[in-house]
């Protein structure tokens, strides 16, 4: 097994990123296919915390080497503050381990400021983007106007582009928008210093990652966002702009789909989601609220609280077929403890009828009534198990019956932030 991809089975932030960490101790390379700075992927090593959002999570390891792949949208001064910080913190030493696909779209001023304009006309039917400008750059990707990240190697036709994308825009923000202009001197000398400092990572990583595959290479895939924020399969239209789920990772990186030898799908041992839109085991009450607090449930890129509730096998159920996913990792169930009893929704009603799949409208959705099944919880603090037998018989009983459901093994489990708070059932190379 050498091609593994790991996606987020709910509404992101199930621990992608800590869990990538885990794992690429034994890859040769992590890539990450698509999305972009909207994704805040936390990784905590002997008590340090380090949030990601660009940078593939492979990086904290020495010898590694990590690519952003062609699918992914990139806000260059993100990326060179991430960079930076790596630096400082004593990682990245060397820049050959870091390769940006030349075909990977950037995002500009004018897509941020775009981003929060359609926002705030919005009103009340916000989606609560993260304000970073993705749809906008994934919108121009699709029309055929984004400028990639290649340009910079080409800083007069970069030059060139930018002039003529700003004075385009800048009519769509002051006119439709009645928002402020982008200052087009100020973006050109700031796109000048991303040229400088950030064209030497640009390389054709589709033709780079292929050679590696045939090479016997393990590579390990990072999704970002969740099944359920996936542009065509999520709850739309309150999804991101890209294509979250397992398939996208060929696509945004550039080999074939038939290297894929395993899908690896991460779920939180509850729900969380950030953000408007239809989250049918929600819970608004105080057990929500503890949740909340006792997982850390605010958001890695935008600090919003997250929303909170039960486990769902209905939507679970959809994230298997929808990424034919080989492996379960479930995460925080830690964060369960001293709840009892736990709630599992096993279906859905809509009507007072039983639903076979998940709907496709959001306002299907935003009505369904989910069907509970409870388990028994336990009170033990978990934080510290190191084995799958170290768990209270509940706990092993409340992950046995989400992998049956399922029908998808168990390849690990996360109790707490550290990367070595992980029970490992398998490995996934
Ligand atoms: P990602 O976007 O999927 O990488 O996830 P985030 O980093 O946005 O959010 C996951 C949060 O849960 C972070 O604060 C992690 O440090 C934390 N976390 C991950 N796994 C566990 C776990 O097993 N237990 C606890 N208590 N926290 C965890
Ligand atoms: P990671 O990779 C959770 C959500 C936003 C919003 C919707 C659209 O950390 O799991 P966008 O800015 O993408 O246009 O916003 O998607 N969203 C995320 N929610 N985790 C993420 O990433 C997210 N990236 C986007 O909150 O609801
Ligand atoms: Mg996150």
């Amino acid at each position: 097994m050498s091609v593994v991809v790991l996606i987020g089975c709910q509404w992101g932030d199930e621990g992608k990123g800590k869990v990538v960490d885990y794992f690429a101790r034994k890859a040769d390379v992590v890539v990450r296919f698509q999305g972009g700075n909207n994704a805040g992927h936390t990784l905590v090593v002997a008590g340090e915390q380090l949030i990601l959002h660009l940078v593939p999570s492979g990086i904290l390891h020495p010898n590694k080497l990590c690519i952003i792949g062609n699918g992914v949208v990139i806000d260059p001064e993100v990326l060179l503050e991430e960079i930076e910080l790596l630096k400082a913190k004593g990682h990245l030493t060397d820049d050959s381990r870091l390769k940006i696909s030349d075909r990977a779209h950037l995002i500009l001023p004018y897509h941020r400021a775009l981003d929060l304009a359609a926002e705030n006309k919005k009103g009340s039917a916000k989606i609560g983007t993260t304000g970073r400008g993705i749809g906008p750059s994934y919108s121009d990707k699709a029309s055929r106007s984004g400028l990639r990240f290649g340009l910079l190697k080409n800083p007069d036709l970069l030059k060139d582009k930018l002039e003529k994308a700003i004075e385009e825009k800048n009519q769509y923000l002051t006119k439709i928008f009645k928002a402020e202009p982008i200052d087009p001197e100020k973006a050109q000398k700031k796109f000048n210093a991303y040229s400088k400092k950030l064209s030497g990572y640009a390389e054709n990583t589709g033709l780079l990652l292929s050679r590696l595959v045939k090479e016997g290479k393990k590579v390990l895939f990072e999704g970002a966002q969740g099944t359920m924020l996936d542009l065509d399969h999520g709850t739309y239209p309150f999804v991101t702009s890209s294509n979250t789920v397992s398939a996208n990772a060929a696509i945004g990186s550039g080999i074939g789909p038939k290297l894929i030898d395993r899908i690896v799908g991460v779920s939180k041992a509850y729900t969380t989601r950030v953000g408007a839109g239809p989250f049918p085991t929600e819970l608004k009450d105080e057990l929500g609220e503890k949740l909340r607090e006792r997982g850390g449930e605010y958001g890695a890129t935008t600090g919003r609280p997250r929303r909170c509730g039960w486990i769902d096998m209905v939507q679970l159920k959809y994230a298997v077929r929808l990424n034919s996913l080989t492996d379960l990792v479930v995460t925080k169930l830690d964060v369960l403890s001293g709840i009892d009893p736990l709630k599992v929704c096993v279906g859905y009603k809509y009507k007072g009828e039983p639903l076979e799949d998940f709907p496709a409208e959001a306002e299907v959705l935003e009505e369904v009534e989910p069907v509970y099944k409870e388990l028994k919880g336990w009170k033990e603090d978990i934080n510290g198990a190191k084995e799958f037998k170290d768990l209270p018989f509940t706990a092993r009983d409340y992950l046995k019956f989400i992998q049956d459901e399922l029908a998808v093994p168990l390849l690990a489990v996360s109790v707490g932030k550290e990367r070595e708070q992980i029970i490992t059932l398998g490995e996934p190379f």
